[in-house]
């Protein structure tokens, strides 16, 4: 059961006896309380409503508390202060919903009533370079979503969308052409074309930087200029020195940042001069950039060596990524990447223009729009189209196969603007039956506070990132369980690294950036995934030390009754997950699930066990009552848990 759910539906006759135009609105003022001294939930829509009517924000009350129908399951509705009406639950009610939830495979979780079919586009990694850090935001994200929706009732459809036709082909082409250890290849081709598209992509990083050398140089002199001669004041107010300071401090910041990047540059450049094979390689190879461009131009042209060996690297490629996802435990219904809709993009273009809503501007066809400043270009000049033209195209292809009401796209918020210029299109095209949303999401910083990297400076393998945190993870196993195997405790680091990993990121509201540490992700205390996982365990243990047969308890008829505060407020928590899962899914927030498994569930199970005695407790009925609330507890953190992707361990 949804309790606020059915709270909110029983205020709803009641607020419309006091005649308001709004109610979704106040509604929505329902909420838990805060404070337990104000009951468990509390509605604060009298006072608006009040300043509405023109009438007494506490009258407003009492006429909504009278028109209330809650007896079954509120003791008290008290109206406080202001006009604020606070509720609190009976006794018997939240007994009789732990009873149920006991009872109930799904812990008394609420199914929706109306669901809804949505399309889950994430992970999309661009295939044939390797999986890295940020890759785990989209992968994680969407797959808990995914999860979440289905468990609530939806049906869900996930789409890997993975760039399979970029320019990294171009690379990995030119490398093949050019570099290529065959009997590596034959023997390990992911690793072989790792090490193709590397090579091949410091190559063109080194033509890149030698080209933007000169330019960094030259806008640091000129803004090492302008910050010696600012522009002189018009007055000498002291706003006009203020802001003279102010744009001071942003002149000394982007000369900082230019000097950064410069400094990169510089060291990448020198890092291939002073490597006498790479450098040979580099002088072979003077126009590795205009090249790849051209291989991938043949290869999207149809060129046959191109296209065969193309289907060559595919599989390899896959196999690649898919070994990353098992790891990770996460699978998906489709894997359409961007090649899958290349025959459909000039019907999209045509399409587009029938409509009127592309025309052509400077030789490319671009889609203009009021709001945004610059159009969003669906082919170029030279006939090549673009990341956007797939992304029409494979809309349209998902509203005819699978007809969603809903399409999520998780994915980095830097594509903000594509994704408002996509929708945009497609709902000026006419089609207005489903909901399209930009499921963003921050970067992952490293503890320097910049994107996270590794000492080299490159991105961090997705595969490395994994071997680390189980490496950790084991050593705090190892630590906390002398007695186990290395066997158990290799199987227990895998579960607790991963689910670290995972959970890091979901416990984030995900359109922050935030900063990647294996110390903090691993605690023992705090809201990660090892205390839930730790929380687990030790509730097992304490069932199994009690020689706890839930089973035959519950056929006995034993129910707990919640007599002491600390388990009544256990209780609470417990009946709170379906509303967190209604919060998660409103604004596609795992971190609504983790928050709520961390404050509610965790702390609060936490103040039972140090309250309340269990295998000590003062009387049979009252210990058997208690390993019940224990094992919900645990059914509850496990549920949650595997609504996030992560799995428990029995021991920890
Ligand atoms: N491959 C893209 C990238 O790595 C992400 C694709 C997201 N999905 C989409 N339909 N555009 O940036």
């Amino acid at each position: 059961m949804n309790i606020l759910s059915t709270i909110r539906a029983r205020f709803r006759p009641a607020l419309e006896s006091v005649d308001t135009g709004e109610i979704e609105k106040y509604l929505e003022m329902i909420k838990p309380s805060q404070d337990p001294q104000f009951g468990d939930y509390q509605a604060n829509c009298a006072m608006p409503l009040g300043k509405q009517l023109g009438e007494s924000p506490r009258e407003v009350a009492s006429r909504i508390v009278a028109a209330l129908e809650l007896q079954d399951m509120c003791h008290q509705i008290e109206i406080a202060g202001p006009g604020f009406i606070n509720l609190t639950l009976r006794q018997d009610f939240l007994a009789d919903q732990i009873a149920a939830a006991l009872e109930d495979e799904r812990i008394g979780i609420f199914q929706c009533d109306a669901s809804r079919s949505y399309v889950i586009d994430f992970s999309a990694p661009n295939v044939a370079k390797p999986m890295h850090v940020g890759h785990i935001r989209s992968t994680v994200i969407g797959d808990a979503l995914a999860k979440i929706l289905r468990f609530c009732g939806h049906s869900v459809i996930t789409d890997n969308h993975i760039g399979d036709w970029g320019t990294q082909f171009g690379m990995i082409l030119y490398g093949y052409k050019h570099f290529l250890n065959a009997e590596s290849y034959a023997t390990e081709p992911v690793t072989e074309l790792a090490r193709l598209y590397r090579l091949v992509h410091q190559l063109v990083q080194y033509r890149t930087d030698l080209k933007n050398i000169p330019h960094l140089e030259h806008k640091i002199l000129a803004l090492r200029d302008s910050a010696a001669n600012p522009r002189a004041p018009q007055g000498s107010t002291q706003k006009e020195d203020k802001s003279t300071k102010k744009e001071s401090r942003r002149l000394e910041a982007q000369i900082r940042q230019i000097e950064e990047d410069l400094h990169l540059a510089r060291q990448r450049v020198m890092a291939i001069e002073n490597d006498t094979v790479l450098a040979s390689l580099a002088e072979k190879h003077p126009d590795v950039d205009r090249d790849i461009l051209r291989e991938t131009a043949r290869l999207h042209g149809g060129d046959e060596t191109n296209l065969s060996l193309w289907k060559q690297f595919i599989p390899v490629c896959l196999e690649d990524i898919e070994r990353m996802y098992r790891r990770l435990g996460i699978a998906f219904d489709h894997t359409l990447g961007e090649s899958f809709y290349q025959d459909q993009l000039a019907d999209t273009v045509t399409g587009l223009r029938q409509k009127g809503l592309a025309t052509e501007s400077d030789g490319a066809i671009c889609v203009f729009s009021d709001v945004h400043d610059v159009p969003m270009i669906i082919q170029k000049q030279d006939g090549a189209f673009l990341y956007a033209t797939t992304d029409l195209a494979t809309i349209d292809y998902r509203l005819k196969t699978f007809h969603p009401d809903v399409i999520l796209y998780v994915v980095d918020h830097r594509q903000s603007l594509h994704f408002e210029q996509l929708f945009d299109a497609v709902v000026r095209g006419g089609c207005n039956g489903v909901e399209l949303c930009h499921v963003k999401f921050g970067t992952v910083l490293g503890e320097d506070g910049r994107p996270f990297k590794t000492r080299s400076g490159s991105t961090v393998g997705l595969g490395g990132l994994l071997d680390e945190a189980i490496r950790r993870a084991g050593q705090v196993v190892r630590e906390n369980n002398p007695e186990l195997c290395e066997s158990e405790c290799e199987s227990i680091a895998d579960t607790v690294g991963i689910g670290a990993l995972k959970y890091a990121d979901l416990s984030q509201n995900r359109e922050s950036d935030y900063v990647f540490s294996y110390d903090k992700m691993l605690a023992l205390n705090g809201n990660t995934a090892t205390y839930m996982q730790y929380a687990y365990a030790r509730i097992q243990s304490i069932l199994s030390k009690g020689n706890a047969n839930i089973d035959a308890l519950l056929k006995a008829g034993t129910r707990p009754q919640l007599t002491h505060p600390a388990e009544r407020a256990l209780a609470l928590a417990i009946l709170r997950f379906s509303e967190t899962l209604e919060l998660v899914i409103a604004d596609y927030r795992p971190n609504h699930l983790t928050g709520y498994l961390f404050e509610q569930v965790a702390k609060r199970f936490s103040t039972f066990f140090d309250s309340c005695p269990v295998i000590k407790a003062d009387s049979k009925e009252v210990r058997n009552e208690r390993f019940l609330l224990c094992d919900l507890t645990a059914r509850t953190l496990k549920t949650g848990l595997s609504l996030l992707g992560i799995d428990v361990v029995e021991k920890m």
